[in-house]
């Protein structure tokens, strides 16, 4: 990344919201149509269950509503939503068009597709649009895998779920940033996770798990590098919920202990673009977030992708 491209001073998510389908699916209830076990799920990914159910919009508004409620705006309030999903309602119109009809904002809107890596993609390009002149922007991740997942295929079927989280992101003065990022994509490895239009959810498991360890560390360490910091100034990472070892692993390489990292995954399962802001959500709802921590928001996927970024938190008011 050239300095021209490195971060844009003063952002601040200002509110947040996460919406989860009711239906709970467990291990167990999987093993029940699978040849499979809960010990040998959790064993291998840490993913205890999975919440199933709605839509992608509908998720996408329910979040959505519950960060504008949260940053204390009101629709009118929105420059911009940025709608990341690999699993949209239609294939036209984009999504993000009947969220924003559906949230009543009045401002432009667009998906963005680069699967589990998406969020991270839309929050850096959401800087950007708040350095080209908007002052707040709506970043939502909403995903229903379950209808792009084989039932039969116990090798894919135990790791997803569906769900949406979404985030106010404004500009700022209050001392938060954008200290660095990294955005990156190997269209070479298409093969080793894709689902062909109208088709199902297929995946190299083994190969993944060892190309996303890599692509982790890598992104995670470019923005580091970029941020100009040490790991060890870290203070919270925030990873795609798709695989506990995967995290364990490239945290490792990272040289960042464990302890930092949010996982939620045990209890929603890899939620594709949705997973970071609910994992972000459910670590500012505990008070894991301090005022002036630097977090490390980092994923991978398909395509494959990869994305990180690196916030400095400014004041926490409350
Ligand atoms: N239950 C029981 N056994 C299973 C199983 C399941 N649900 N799924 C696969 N197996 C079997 C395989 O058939 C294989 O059997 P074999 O040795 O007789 O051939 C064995 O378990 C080992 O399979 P492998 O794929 O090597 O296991 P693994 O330790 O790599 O774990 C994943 C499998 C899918 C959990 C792991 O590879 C993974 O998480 N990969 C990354 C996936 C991912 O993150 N995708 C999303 C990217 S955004």
């Amino acid at each position: 990344m050239t300095d021209r491209l490195k971060g844009m001073a003063g952002i601040r998510i200002s509110g947040w919201g996460v919406a989860l389908p009711e239906k709970v699916v467990t291990n167990e209830d999987l093993s029940k149509t699978l040849d499979t076990s809960n010990e040998w799920i959790l064993e291998r990914s840490g993913i205890a269950e999975r919440r199933i159910g709605g839509t992608t919009s509908g998720l996408a508004v329910e979040a959505g509503k519950l960060a504008l409620e949260s940053a204390g705006l009101e629709p009118h309030d929105i420059d911009l939503l940025i709608l990341a999903t690999t699993t949209p309602d239609d294939q036209v119109p984009a999504t993000s068009s009947k969220v924003q009809h559906e949230l009543a904002l009045t401002c432009g809107a667009m998906d963005v597709n680069a699967a589990c890596s998406g969020f991270v993609y839309s929050l850096v390009a959401g800087s950007g649009f708040l350095h080209a002149g908007c002052n707040r922007i709506l970043v939502i991740g909403s995903e229903t895998l379950s209808r792009f997942t084989d039932w039969q295929d116990r090798s894919t079927a135990i790791l997803f779920g569906d769900g949406a989280g979404a985030v106010v992101l404004e500009s700022s003065s209050d001392g938060g940033e954008l200290l660095g990022w990294d955005l990156s994509s190997s269209g070479e490895l298409r093969d080793l996770l894709y689902c062909s239009i109208g088709g199902k959810i297929h995946m190299a498991g083994s190969e993944v798990f060892r190309k996303a360890v890599i692509a982790m560390a890598n992104s995670g360490k470019a923005s580091i590098a970029n941020a100009g910091i040490a790991p060890e100034e870290i203070s919270l990472v925030i990873p795609h919920q798709a695989n506990i070892r995967i995290i364990e692993t490239s945290l490792k390489r990272l040289g960042i202990p464990l302890e930092k990292a949010v996982w939620v995954g045990d209890k929603y399962a890899n939620t594709s673009a949705a997973s970071i802001p609910i994992a972000l959500a459910h670590a500012l709802d505990n008070g894991q977030v301090k005022e002036n921590d630097v977090i490390l928001l980092v994923g991978f996927g398909a395509g494959m992708t990869s994305a990180s970024a690196v916030i400095k938190w400014g004041e926490i008011n409350d």
